[in-house]
């Protein structure tokens, strides 16, 4: 009797190990679904550009984090009232100034880090703090 309870107990690890073996298997697959399902929102956001905004959240969202580099042009960021740098970058367009931002960016003038650092910002978060920079660099208009 106890015999059989030493190979039910080593059947039963046995089984465990097969499992976890599994599980760690599946999670590259499970992570590359997710990426799959999020690239084609982002991209059908860029395509039809109905893209809405608050203003007041962009603000706040930059006085918290986007300031440190925008405020004073640190590190070859472009001054928030610097409206010939804005209109360059207004020029991308929208759309590609979000992708920037949310994935970083390496330009002619420096380094913009993943999220400008906003880790926790949402993809709103990030849609509104870029409007809002447009708007005080002058280049907010109608057609973004
Ligand atoms: C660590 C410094 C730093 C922080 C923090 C930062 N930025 Fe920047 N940002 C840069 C630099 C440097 C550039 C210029 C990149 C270039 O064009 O060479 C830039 C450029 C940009 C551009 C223009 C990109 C383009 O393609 O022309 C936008 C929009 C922008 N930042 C938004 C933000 C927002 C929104 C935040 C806050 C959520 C933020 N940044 C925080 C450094 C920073």
């Amino acid at each position: 009797m106890k015999q059989f309870g030493l190979i039910v107990v080593a059947m039963s690890l046995g089984l465990m190990l097969i499992q976890c073996g599994g599980a760690k298997e599946e999670k590259p697959a499970a992570k590359a679904e997710v990426s799959a399902e999020t690239a084609p929102v982002a991209e059908a956001t860029a395509a039809t550009g109905e893209m809405t905004y608050d203003l007041a959240n962009g603000e706040a969202i930059y006085k918290k984090l986007c300031f440190a580099c925008h405020d004073n042009g640190l590190a070859g960021a472009a001054k928030h009232t610097d409206q010939e740098r804005w209109a360059e970058s207004a020029a991308k367009g929208v759309p590609m100034l979000i992708k920037h931002v949310t994935e970083g960016y390496q330009g002619k003038y420096g380094m913009l880090p993943p999220k400008g650092t906003c880790m926790d910002c949402t993809d709103q978060d990030i849609i509104d703090a870029v409007h809002y920079q447009l708007k005080m660099g002058g280049s907010l208009n109608s057609s973004n």
